[in-house]
C-alpha cells in the first residue's frame, strides 16, 4: 500500500518584513541578505496568530484541494508548537471540526516534511489510517532573537499542507522511497539551549537563571551550510537510486529553502539544471517544515508543475537531519496563497 497525495494547500501570515524593514533594527543590508541567503522578504506573524492558527489555514486549503471533509489521522510538522505541551495537532484537528481522529506533532526542524511524510506515509501503509492530513506549520520567527543579525534575517512563518490516502505504488502522486538520516553528534550548530527539560529558567523562584540569548535560536552558518549541501545531495542521490530514476528523469527538484546558494549548490552537485529547481525563498524566506508544501502549492497552482512530472524532494535542518524522497507529480487542484 503507498500514500498517494490527493490535495495541497500553503497559507502565510499576513505581515510582509522587508530586508529594508529589518535594517531600522540590526546593523545589515538588503544587499548583504540578497546576496548572501536570495531573501527579500519574508511573513511573520503578528496580533496573536500563532503555529495552531497557521496550521489551521493550510489545513483548510488542502482539505478542499482534496474535495475531503474527514481524515483518519492529523499529523503536523513543527519546531515553534505553540507550547512545550501538548502537541498542537490535537488542537487543530478540533478547530477542522475533525472530530477525535488521531493527531499528534512530529519535531524534525528544517527536514520535518521529509520526516512528516514518511510517518504519514507509514501510518497509511500499517492501515493505522485510511487516510492523513499532514501539515508542517511554524512560527519560527517567535524564537529567534530580533538583535541578531546571524539569524533574524533567515526565517520566515508560513504553513502548507498535504492530505495522503491510501493507493497504489504506481499511480500518479505515489510517495516514492524514502532516504532518511541523522547526526546528533553535530546538534550544537543550530539549537535553542533553553525552555526544554536541561535548561529551564528558575520560573517563580524570583530570579531568571537563563540569559536571554539562549531563550533563542543558535545557529553556526557556515558548518551548516557544508553539511546542508553534502547531506541533500547525498539524500537526494540515494533516494533516486531507491526509485530507480536518473537525475535527467528529474523534472523538478524540491529542496528545502534553507538559502538560495545552498539550493544551487545541491543542484550543481547533483548535474541539475537551473531551470528545473523550485525556488520562492525570495519571498518567504526559511519556513522550517512549511517550506517544500509551500513550494509545492506555489508551483502547482501556477501550472508550472504538471501531471506527471517527475519530482525530487530533499530536506535538511538541525538535529542535524536530512532525508529525500520522489513522487511522480498527481492531477491535483491548488490555489496560490500570494
Ligand atoms: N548582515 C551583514 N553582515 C552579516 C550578517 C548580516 N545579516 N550576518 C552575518 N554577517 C557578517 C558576519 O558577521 C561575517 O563578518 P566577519 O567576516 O567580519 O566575521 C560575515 O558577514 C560573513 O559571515 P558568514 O557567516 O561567514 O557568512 P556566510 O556567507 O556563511 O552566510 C549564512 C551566512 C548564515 C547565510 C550561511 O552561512 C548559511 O546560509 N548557512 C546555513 C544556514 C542554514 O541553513 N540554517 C538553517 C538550517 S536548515
Amino acid at each position: 500500500m503507498a500514500a498517494v497525495i490527493t490535495g495541497l494547500g500553503g497559507w502565510l501570515p499576513p505581515t510582509v518584513v522587508t530586508n529594508d524593514d529589518l535594517c531600522g533594527t540590526l546593523d545589515t543590508s538588503d544587499e548583504w541578505i540578497r546576496t548572501r541567503t536570495g531573501i527579500q522578504e519574508r511573513r511573520m506573524v503578528t496580533g496573536g496568530l500563532s503555529t495552531r492558527d497557521i496550521a489551521v489555514e493550510a489545513g483548510a486549503r488542502a482539505l478542499k484541494s482534496a474535495g475531503e471533509s474527514r481524515t483518519d489521522a492529523v499529523v503536523v510538522a513543527t519546531t515553534s508548537a505553540d507550547r512545550l505541551c501538548p502537541a498542537v495537532a490535537p488542537e487543530v484537528s478540533h478547530l477542522l471540526g475533525l472530530d477525535t481522529v488521531a493527531a499528534f506533532d512530529l519535531t524534525s526542524a528544517c527536514s520535518g516534511f521529509l520526516y512528516g511524510l514518511a510517518t504519514s506515509a507509514g501510518l497509511i501503509a500499517s492501515g493505522v489510517a485510511g487516510s492523513v492530513l499532514f501539515i508542517g506549520a511554524e512560527a519560527f520567527t517567535t524564537l529567534v532573537n530580533p538583535a541578531d543579525r546571524n539569524t533574524a534575517p533567515i526565517f520566515g512563518d508560513g504553513g502548507g499542507a498535504v492530505v495522503l490516502r491510501a493507493g497504489q505504488p504506481d499511480e500518479m502522486g505515489a510517495i516514492g522511497p524514502f532516504d532518511l538520516g541523522s547526526d546528533g553528534a553535530k546538534a550544537d550548530l543550530l539549537a535553542i539551549p533553553a525552555g526544554g527539560s536541561r535548561q529551564r529558567a528558575a520560573c517563580g523562584l524570583g530570579t531568571d537563571t537563563v540569559p536571554t540569548a539562549d531563550w533563542y535560536l543558535h545557529m553556526s552558518g557556515r558548518p551548516l551550510y557544508t553539511q546542508a549541501v553534502e547531506r541533500m545531495t547525498a539524500s537526494s542521490r540515494i533516494a533516486l537510486a531507491r526509485a530507480g530514476w536518473q537525475v535527467g528523469d528529474v523534472a523538478w527538484f524540491v529542496g528545502h529553502q534553507a538559502n538560495a546558494r545552498i539550493v544551487a549548490a545541491v543542484a550543481e552537485e547533483l548535474e541539475l539544471p537551473g531551470e528545473r529547481v523550485a525556488v520562492n525563498i525570495d519571498k518567504v524566506g526559511n519556513t522550517l517544515s512549511a517550506s517544500i508544501p509551500l513550494l509545492l502549492t506555489e508551483y502547482a497552482a501556477r501550472g508550472d508543475l504538471r501531471p506527471g512530472d517527475r519530482v525530487l524532494l530533499a530536506a535538511f535542518g538541525a538535529g542535524l537531519s536530512w532525508g529525500a524522497t520522489t513522487l511522480v507529480w498527481p492531477k491535483i487542484v491548488a490555489d496560490s496563497f500570494r
